[in-house]
């Protein structure tokens, strides 16, 4: 199978999370996503969460209006975020679960048990002309789910395969195959690094990887542009 281009979607929440930390405007998520462009992003991905952690409703603002390349909006299938996604105007929206208490997205979305709910949100943002993507773990009864209620795009929960749980890279190739068939476009993402990027960029499926805590924690090392380039790099020397 011929392998098409693999665009990176760079994740800045954790720029505001440094942000917050002090509670002032420095660093600036808008200043990370125009030097993630220039080092080579094809898109901008923030989660705006119910409890605003990290990127805030300005935030969101601020880059939908400066930035040229496509925003993934990332946010839990509630009343407020589809409000809020619909006056941005992303180019996508990637429905996650949200719990108050965890770190981070800690799995993906039970679709196949939240069929109603989800299937009114994703109604509601197709028909404001936004894609709408549903994070998932790499399952077929949740893929054959998230066809049936009309996703256009799939996010693979690349958490446990990151953790180096056994198997896990054969069910990302199964699904990713399998979310072909259904008709629906591949991302994956969640606990990408440089060391196990390449297995994951190797799978001729997978369109789109969004990658966040990574870059942002390398950039304290090497500055943002350097991270992106070198990721940039290690996705398209799998992809050969
Ligand atoms: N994709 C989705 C849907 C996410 O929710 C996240 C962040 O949790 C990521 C990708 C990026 O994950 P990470 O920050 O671990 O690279």
């Amino acid at each position: 199978m011929l392998k098409p281009l693999l665009r990176l979607g760079v994740n800045i929440d954790h720029v505001a999370t440094l942000r917050n930390a002090r509670g002032g405007s420095h660093p600036a998520p808008l200043r990370a996503a125009e030097l993630a462009i220039a080092a080579g992003a094809d898109g901008i991905t923030m989660h705006l969460r119910e409890d605003r952690r990290h990127i805030r409703d300005a935030d969101m603002a601020a880059v939908r209006a400066a930035i040229r390349v496509p925003l993934n909006f990332e946010m839990a299938a509630t009343d407020e975020m589809v409000r809020i996604a619909i006056e941005t105007q992303p180019n996508a929206c990637c429905l996650v679960p949200e719990k108050r208490t965890e770190v981070t997205t800690e799995g993906g979305l039970d679709v196949a048990g939240q069929h109603a709910t989800l299937r009114l949100a994703v109604a509601s943002l197709k028909a404001a002309g936004i894609r709408v993507s549903l994070f998932i773990d790499p399952d077929v009864a949740q893929l054959r789910a998230a066809a049936d209620i009309g996703a256009d795009i799939v996010e693979l929960h690349t958490g446990a395969y990151a953790h180096g749980k056994d198997g896990e890279l054969a069910r990302l190739l199964s699904a990713a195959a399998q979310a072909n068939l259904l008709g629906l476009e591949v991302h994956a993402g969640h606990g990408l690094t440089y060391d196990n990027v390449g297995p994951v960029a190797a799978i001729p499926e997978v369109m789109e990887l969004n990658i966040g805590h990574f870059l942002i924690g390398e950039a304290v090392f090497v500055g943002l542009e350097a991270a992106i380039r070198r990721m940039r790099g290690l996705m398209d020397t799998a992809r050969g």
